[in-house]
């Protein structure tokens, strides 16, 4: 899980990319195909939807970061719950998009890179030490989704999260 101070950070941080997210989103895929060019071909629509989808999903998940370990009593509507949201989209990256297990290395390194470029100085250690944690999260519940991880094994240390500056 993250932390409350994490998820601030996240919060804090998130804030400064919003009024650069169609920037952002294009370096990132930019970035992405740079790092892997084969990954191209797997996207098969309009790849400026695609960037508005990708960005709209993060706001999603950063928002649901709102909901505070302290709340655990309360109930979650299911198109909110950020857990089901991500498992089902997990799922159709294997079985609709035919995404393969270790694309999520590579997409979570130029994310990394792509808040590095966006925030700059902001960007600190604690910055992505946090955005890290919930990239590392994030895809982990998505490879859960797909069946393709077992839940025993959840978070590992990813080497790419020490990614180039
Ligand atoms: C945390 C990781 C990821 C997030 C948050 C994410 C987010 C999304 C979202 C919101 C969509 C729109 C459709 C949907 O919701 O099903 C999508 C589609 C897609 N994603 Fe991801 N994704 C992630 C990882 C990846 C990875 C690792 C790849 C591999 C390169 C990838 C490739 C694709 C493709 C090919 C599509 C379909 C695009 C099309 O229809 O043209 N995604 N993704």
């Amino acid at each position: 899980m993250l932390t409350d101070r994490e998820k601030d950070i996240i919060q804090r941080t998130w804030r400064r990319i919003v009024p650069i997210r169609e920037t952002a989103a294009d370096l990132f895929y930019e970035r992405l195909f740079q790092l892997k060019p084969s990954y191209r071909a797997l996207f098969k629509g309009d790849l400026t939807m695609q960037k508005r989808k990708f960005v709209t999903m993060l706001a999603f998940v950063v928002r649901s970061l709102d909901w505070r370990q302290s709340q655990w009593q309360e109930v979650i509507p299911e198109d909110d719950d950020l857990f089901l949201v991500v498992l089902a989209m997990g799922r159709r990256h294997t079985e609709l998009y035919r995404v393969p297990d270790e694309a999520y290395g590579v997409f979570g390194q130029a994310l990394l890179w792509t808040l590095d470029h966006g925030l700059k100085d902001a960007f600190d250690d604690d910055a992505r030490s946090a955005w890290t944690h919930a990239y590392i999260l994030l895809a982990n519940t998505m490879r859960i989704g797909q069946g393709a991880t077992e839940l025993g094994q959840a978070i590992e240390p990813m080497p790419w999260a020490e990614m180039e500056r």
